[in-house]
């Protein structure tokens, strides 16, 4: 008979936006028992005590890092404050769920890396979108060669809102696209980013903005953010030698499809006025995803790894590549869209 085990202590450290979702999740979950929140809005830990009446809560996010009834700390502060408070969680030998984007510098999340390694620690980034079925039917798609050598994607991620003042669409947004391409693609890394921004509402902060990405082979990605737009795109397009393949997240079911269409150009020709383009145009087949909300897989996802000891799948050396692309936008910003090389 197997032994039960008991629910692992979870404490939240930011309870804001996104917080919430991150407590009610690991409070429906089995194998979590949330014991603590903090956040320094006491107005927000009132809410909180008024839905989760037998959790604790203080305004000292130190205090929880210290409870002795707490394995986890998960950081949903913004992210200035994710190195800070995820430091002291790993040094108090707790494992530790970092939201996105890991950390505002590279060098924070090598900081954490180390820490967590040094203590024998679970470190784990919060790409949500890792955890969709939808990406990970994507990835086998990509995985099994359907789409043969693939040429370009193109990832959109744009609405009205939700404006943050902390950090720009950049940071705020293009983590969930980050994320996605370097899962797709077996965590190779871009060698180059380029980035263009323009700051509309707040003067300090780009709102719109748009990147391009180019990898070894070829292979480039452009990516588009937005605060600023009429509609809710949330869209990764990916076209191949063999078939292209559209990623709607905004879709309720049918978020994939997947189309039978290419272009070829001939072996052989003699001038450029009789070059012939072969198009193709066959059926299109939309894959079954399930519904699983995704952050339930990922929290889910983090208990398993603290329980067996396996590594996350975002884990932060994921979230560290996430980090050094943003950083490179930055710099590539401030230079006018320059191209910024990525170390290989
Ligand atoms: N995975 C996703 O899809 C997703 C979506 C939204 C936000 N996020 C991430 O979640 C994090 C939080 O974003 P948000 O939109 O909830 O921000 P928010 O500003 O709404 O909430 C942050 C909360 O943290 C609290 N806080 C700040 N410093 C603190 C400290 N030192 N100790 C305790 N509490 C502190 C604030 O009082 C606030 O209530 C960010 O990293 C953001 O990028 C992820």
């Amino acid at each position: 008979m197997s032994e039960k085990r008991a629910p692992l202590g979870i404490g939240v450290v930011g309870c804001g936006y996104w917080g919430p979702n991150l407590i009610r999740n690991f409070h429906q979950l089995r194998g979590s028992r949330v014991v603590q929140l903090a956040d320094l809005d006491e107005k927000r830990l009132n809410h909180m005590e008024e839905l989760y009446p037998e959790v604790q809560t203080t305004t000292d996010y130190e205090q929880l890092v210290q409870n002795d009834e707490i394995d986890a700390v998960v950081v949903a502060t913004p992210v200035d404050r994710h190195a800070e408070v995820g430091l002291a969680a790993l040094q108090a030998g707790k494992h530790v769920l970092v939201e996105k984007p890991m950390t505002r510098t590279s060098e924070e999340a090598r900081r954490l890396i180390d820490e967590a390694k040094k203590r024998d620690r679970v470190l784990m980034v919060g790409h949500v979108f890792e955890f969709t079925e939808s990406v990970r039917k994507c990835k086998s798609i990509l995985d099994d060669g359907t789409l043969g050598d693939l040429y370009y994607i193109n990832s959109q991620r744009l609405n009205l809102g939700l404006f943050r003042n902390d950090v720009n669409v950049i940071w705020d947004l293009a983590p969930h696209d980050f994320s996605i391409l370097l899962n797709l693609l077996g965590g190779k890394r871009p060698r180059g980013v380029r980035a263009i921004g323009a700051s509309h509402i707040n003067p300090q902060v780009e709102d719109v903005a748009t990147m391009t990405l180019d990898f070894d082979g070829g292979l480039v990605a452009f990516v588009q953010v937005s605060w600023l737009d009429p509609k809710k795109v949330r869209q990764t397009v990916l076209v191949g030698s063999k078939k292209m393949l559209i990623y709607n997240d905004i879709e309720p079911t049918e978020k994939l499809w997947l189309y039978d269409r290419s272009v070829e150009g001939p072996a052989e020709y003699e001038t450029y006025a009789q070059f012939p383009y072969t198009y193709r145009y066959g059926d299109i087949t939309v894959p079954r995803i399930g519904g699983a909300e995704p952050l339930r897989t990922e929290a889910q996802h983090f208990l398993d790894c603290i329980n067996s000891g396996k590594t996350p799948l975002t884990d932060g050396h994921s979230g560290l590549r996430v980090v050094e692309v943003l950083e490179s936008t930055d710099r590539s910003l401030s230079e006018g869209g320059a191209r910024i090389e990525l170390p290989a």
